[in-house]
């Protein structure tokens, strides 16, 4: 997103409205100043450029942390069939508030989604503060349409927001600017007095969220259908959210850039200098869904997990609870399978930097500084091929191709024990005597000790090959 273009767009667009070189300074109804430029310069950029040179402090847990929780919880989880219910099967409002009164989850839920994310190794919570269905899990002055005024009556979001500090996790709120519930949620794309009511009203509700809870740590916007980013007011949206959280990071998702992109459902690295998050759900879901048993293995998760870890991005995971709160059994069973992994084999993924690796259909690579991480989704074993091949040694060989560093030493994280390796630098290097079963489960990970940043370029090393030049001549 050009910040520049958007500004200036902005800026015309205003000053063709006030058909002079100079706009009126309005407010709307909450009392905040709109966006009114009185010159040619960007209101906005010197908090963008302070949100800019925070960023690399601002997100540095996060870089650290890897791996996150997502909490799709709301009405739709009393219907169980999936978050998009309302708008895919066309049920009229009425209809669907009716489960705001029969929403009566067990108090204080969330503080065994916190415990069980804990126990998943995942550092951080983002929950669904307002979904697309505009029900408030959090006590608001600007709608009745809420937690506390409705069957829970009481603030979700408070009771999520100390459960998660009580395990000593990080706190992000997921907020959908797009509303099927409002009365302006949709008239505002094309009528001018609905999108400032609206804007005071979305605007009102995320100063609420920033201002009631204590220090939050991510903000996590979705879908800004219908309008554009000068629609919502992002700049001043984000220069709000900042002024409330100065430690805060928010995503993209409100129209702007914001401090990370939110790829979904594809782990798909951002280009370098740019952080991003995966999220993903455990089944196929993101809401409740009691007919979806499409469950991802757990290792898919700790592949998917490495996968992030390994292009310098973060994988943010869903659970769907129960209207009650409760965990769908198969979720809790796969983060915990993945969580005790993670007791073990951390270190290959916590604070480590993004590399240079290729795709490699059996192994996933991580490093932190020149530390390698080999983690072996489909462990060889020991085969005749494999035997001829590594002239009769004992046990089982993995071999990495390209690898453009020496090797000092390595070891299986599991055990502990030390690994031997041969390196016919930079063809290949070859671990070897590995056990003949996979030593872990889901991912078998080895630590390997290089000189220097332990890049892996197989295709670089194509025209070394011996059997390159053999197949070309
Ligand atoms: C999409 C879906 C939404 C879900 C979100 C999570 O935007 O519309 O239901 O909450 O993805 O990233």
């Amino acid at each position: 997103m050009n910040m520049d273009a958007i500004s200036r767009r902005l800026f015309l667009k205003n000053l063709g409205a006030a058909g002079a070189l100079a706009c009126a300074t309005a407010t709307d109804s909450m009392g905040l100043a709109l966006d009114q430029p009185q010159t040619g310069s960007n209101p906005y950029s010197a908090t963008e450029a302070k949100q800019a040179a925070t960023r690399a402090q601002r997100m540095a847990w996060w870089h650290e942390a890897k791996y996150g929780m997502f909490i799709h919880w709301g009405l739709f989880s009393v219907l169980g069939q999936h978050e998009w219910a309302m708008e895919a099967e066309g049920i009229p409002i009425p209809q669907y508030e009716l489960m705001a009164k029969h929403f009566h989850p067990r108090p204080n839920a969330a503080r065994d989604w916190a415990k069980l994310a804990r126990r998943a190794g995942q550092k951080y919570m983002v929950m669904t503060t307002k979904h697309h269905e505009g029900f408030c899990m959090f006590d608001t002055k600007l709608t009745n349409y809420c937690a506390p005024q409705q069957g829970p009556g009481r603030d979700l979001v408070r009771e999520y927001v100390e459960a998660a500090r009580a395990e000593g996790l990080r706190v992000g709120f997921y907020y959908s600017l797009m509303d099927w519930h409002h009365p302006d949620g949709a008239k505002c794309k094309t009528d001018e007095a609905a999108r400032k009511r609206f804007v005071a009203y979305t605007h009102g509700l995320i100063r609420e969220l920033m201002t009631n809870y204590g220090k939050i740590d991510i903000l996590w916007y979705d879908v800004d259908w219908p309008l554009t980013p000068e629609g919502w007011e992002s700049q001043r949206m984000n220069q709000m959210v900042f002024e409330l959280q100065p430690e805060i990071i928010v995503n993209n998702r409100n129209g702007l850039e914001g401090d990370f992109s939110t790829p979904e459902q594809h782990v798909t690295a951002a280009k370098p200098g740019r952080a991003w998050e995966t999220c993903m759900t455990l089944n196929d879901s993101w809401g409740y869904n009691r007919g979806d048993n499409s469950w991802k293995t757990p290792k898919v998760i700790a592949s998917n997990l490495a996968q992030c870890a390994s292009g310098g991005g973060n994988y943010l995971l869903n659970i769907g609870p129960k209207a009650d709160g409760s965990v769908p059994t198969e979720s809790v069973e796969i983060l915990a399978t993945v969580g005790k992994w993670l007791d073990t084999n951390g270190k290959a993924i916590y604070g480590t930097e993004r590399g240079s690796f290729p795709g490699a259909p059996n192994t996933l690579f991580t490093r932190r500084g020149n530390t390698l991480y080999v983690l072996q989704k489909y462990w060889p074993g020991v085969t005749p091929a494999a035997q001829w091949m590594s002239f009769f040694q004992p046990g089982a060989v993995i071999g990495i191709g390209g690898l453009k560093t020496k090797v000092k030493s390595a070891r299986l994280v599991k055990t502990g024990q030390d690994v031997q390796f041969t390196q016919n630098e930079p063809l290949s290097l070859q671990l070897k005597g590995l056990p003949v079963e996979a030593p872990d489960s889901p991912l078998s990970v080895i630590e390997v000790e290089c000189e220097s940043d332990p890049i892996i370029d197989a295709w670089g090393m194509v025209p070394l090959w011996p059997r390159y030049k053999v197949g070309i001549s």
